[in-house]
C-alpha cells in the first residue's frame, strides 16, 4: 500500500445527474458512512492486536484508505443530491449509530486468527460489492469510484490474508469448528444497526416525523445492495471467503458450494422483494 490514489485523481467534471439511480444513491449514501467510520476500527484492531508490531504499522493505513473511500462516496453522493450533507450524516451516525467495543484487548472473535478471518470475510464482501456497483452504475463518476475502491478491497483482502497465514505458521491453527463460528457470527452481524442505522440518518432522518425502525431500514438497504449483483460478483466474493478459510478457491469444495450460495443469494432476494 505505497503510493495510493486521491480524490484529485476522479474526474469530477464528468459527473452525469441524468444517469443516477435513486435506489443505488441510497445505497451509496449508507455506504459512505460505514466507510468514514474507519477511526473506531484502527482504535480496536491496534487494541486487539496490540504487541505485533508488524500488524499495527499497516492498521494505519489501511484505515485511511477506508476513510477516503467514504469521503469519495460521500462526494459523490452530495453531487448526485445536494441536499444530502455528508458531514451532518456522519456526525448524526457517530452520536447515535452503532458503537464497537473500543475498550476491548481481545478480540470479539475470540482470538487473533478469528479477527483476521472476518477481517477477510469483509473484505471480500466489500471487493463484490464495489465490483458489483461499478458493473451496475450507469453514472460514469460512480463507476470510477467503485473501480477504484474494489480495487483497494483487493488489497486490504491480502493484507489480512497475509497476516492470518502468518498467525497460522506461528500458532496453533483454530479449529473449524472455530472458524465456522466467526463466519456465522460475521453474517449474522449483517442484521445488526451499523447499515441499517447508516441508511437511516442519510436518506429518512430528515424527513418530517421520521423515527428509526431499524427492521425496515436493514430491509430497505438489503434489498438494494443485493440488487446490483450478477452471479460472477458473488462467486467472486465467495470464493475469496473459502481461501480464507483454508479450501482452494477452484478446488472441489468450491465447485460445490457456490451453486448452492447463488441458489440461496437469490432466494433471499426474491424474498426480499416479495
Ligand atoms: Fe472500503
Ligand atoms: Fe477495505
Amino acid at each position: 500500500m505505497s503510493k495510493h490514489w486521491t480524490l484529485d485523481d476522479i474526474a469530477w467534471d464528468s459527473f452525469d445527474p441524468s444517469k443516477v439511480d435513486p435506489d443505488l444513491l441510497a445505497t451509496i449514501k449508507t455506504a459512505a458512512m460505514v466507510e468514514a467510520n474507519a477511526s473506531d476500527y484502527v482504535t480496536y484492531l491496534l487494541n486487539v492486536f496490540d504487541g505485533d508490531d508488524a500488524f499495527c504499522a499497516v492498521v494505519h493505513q489501511w484505515g485511511e484508505e477506508e476513510k477516503q473511500h467514504g469521503a469519495a462516496l460521500g462526494r459523490w453522493a452530495q453531487l448526485a443530491d445536494p441536499e444530502f450533507s455528508f458531514d451532518a450524516s456522519l456526525r448524526r451516525v457517530q452520536e447515535d449509530g452503532f458503537q464497537l467495543p473500543l475498550d476491548k484487548t481481545e478480540s470479539v472473535r475470540g482470538s487473533r486468527q478469528g479477527e483476521l478471518l472476518a477481517r477477510c470475510l469483509v473484505e471480500s464482501s466489500t471487493t463484490s460489492f464495489y465490483s458489483a456497483i461499478k458493473d451496475a452504475a450507469e453514472e460514469p463518476v460512480l463507476r470510477q469510484i467503485a473501480e477504484l475502491i474494489a480495487s483497494d478491497e483487493v488489497n486490504h483482502y491480502r493484507l489480512f490474508h497475509r497476516h492470518l497465514m502468518r498467525y497460522q505458521e506461528t500458532h496453533k491453527k483454530i479449529s473449524l469448528l472455530e472458524r465456522v463460528k466467526v463466519v456465522v457470527g460475521r453474517i449474522n452481524e449483517s442484521d445488526d444497526d451499523e447499515f441499517a442505522f447508516a441508511y437511516f440518518a442519510t436518506n429518512l432522518a430528515n424527513k418530517d416525523g421520521a423515527v428509526y425502525d431499524r427492521a425496515f431500514c436493514a430491509k430497505a438497504y438489503e434489498r438494494n445492495a443485493l440488487g446490483l449483483y450478477q452471479r460472477s460478483h458473488l462467486e467472486m466474493g465467495a470464493r475469496m471467503i473459502l481461501r480464507a478459510f483454508g479450501f482452494k478457491s477452484q478446488g472441489l469444495v468450491s465447485k460445490t458450494i457456490l451453486p448452492v450460495l447463488w441458489f440461496a443469494f437469490q432466494r433471499r432476494r426474491n424474498k426480499l422483494v416479495a
